[in-house]
């Protein structure tokens, strides 16, 4: 008989396999007293960032939202190895967003210099003639400021309700974090965040490039990729779930808009079940008790051996 294993390890390992362990001591011990560039422990990133649930509902609506300004989509489509080594993309944005705000402040530094190093050869013309590249500024702006909109949103449904004061802190705290990425200006309240996806609104679109990136989320693109009909299916539950965290019109524009009677017997369920499945079985990534024992380590007095 196969040995029986426990369900929590089971789903543990599972996640791990598609987004990575993210315990590296080189990255998160380090020296003691160090909080970190995100506010250390008793900031609300630490709080919201340390519940694995929220990030991980979070993600696919932060890409959805990213790609849909066309200029991102078009240095993602053309550039990334997002349908070849689609695991290892998953890693390294999740690890960006760990790194960032547990990691120490020098590993948090250096990936954010990394990555910059990755996108200043990102550059090139989208399928209607409009240049783009990486490094501008606005497009920094735009995909840094989806991943903490969205992690907050999935937070405050699914951990606990957020205050406005709370999100224009952590708003303040990530900020930090983009303008380092490369963004001149940032949303660092919700006053200026709903003011600034206004202003953003009118540039997003749906063209052919995110069509086929959507067909490769939902397995329904032909290749290594390609899934069954009930998985695409399945697929495409998750992903129109993900993306109730985001505005009515947003859901239009990539297809997952569904009825507010499937919002509500079907992607809220799903979404509320999945999250609480995360949370039993991995409450808080790693990286989180790493960093709080670095940060709350006593710091040696010089003399100290
Ligand atoms: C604050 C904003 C952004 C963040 C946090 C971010 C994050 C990342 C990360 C973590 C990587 C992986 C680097 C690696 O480890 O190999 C990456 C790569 C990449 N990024 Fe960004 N990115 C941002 C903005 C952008 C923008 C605006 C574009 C496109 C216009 C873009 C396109 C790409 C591409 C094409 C790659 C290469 C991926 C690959 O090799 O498959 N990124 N980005």
């Amino acid at each position: 008989m196969a040995p029986r294993t426990d369900p929590r390890q089971r789903i543990r390992a599972e996640i791990e396999t598609i987004v990575g362990r993210h315990d590296e001591p080189a990255v998160y011990d380090g020296p003691a007293g160090d909080p970190g560039l995100a506010g250390g422990p008793g900031s609300i990133s630490w709080e919201i960032n340390g519940d694995l649930a929220s990030v991980l509902s979070a993600g696919m609506a932060a890409i959805l939202m990213e790609v849909l300004h066309p200029s991102v989509m078009s240095g993602v489509f053309q550039q990334s190895t997002y349908d070849t080594q689609p695991l290892r993309r998953a890693r390294n944005t999740l690890g960006y967003v760990m790194r960032t705000t547990f990691g120490t402040t020098e590993a948090a530094t250096a990936v954010i210099d990394r990555v910059h190093r990755v996108h200043a050869r990102i550059e090139g013309t989208r399928p209607d003639g409009v240049p783009y590249r990486a490094l501008d500024p606005e497009l920094i702006a735009w995909v840094h400021t989806c991943i903490p909109w969205a992690v907050m949103e999935a937070f405050h449904r699914y951990r606990r309700p957020l205050t406005t004061a709370e999100r224009d802190r952590y708003l303040r705290e990530q900020a930090t974090i983009g303008r380092m990425g490369g963004a001149e200006w940032v949303p660092e309240t919700m006053d200026e965040l709903d003011a600034y996806v206004e202003r953003m609104r009118p540039l997003m679109s749906r063209n052919e490039e995110l069509s086929s990136f959507i067909a490769f989320l939902t397995g329904e693109r032909d290749g290594e990729f390609h899934l069954g009909a009930a998985a695409q299916a399945q697929k495409r539950l998750d992903l129109a779930s993900s993306m109730t965290l985001m505005p009515a019109w947003a859901q239009k524009l990539t297809g997952t808009h569904r009825s507010p009677a499937m919002q509500r017997l079907v992607l809220l369920p799903n979404a509320h079940l999945q999250a609480r499945i995360i949370r039993w079985a991995y409450p808080e990534p790693p990286c989180k008790a790493m960093a709080v024992d670095r940060a709350t380590a006593a710091v040696p007095v010089s003399g100290d051996t």
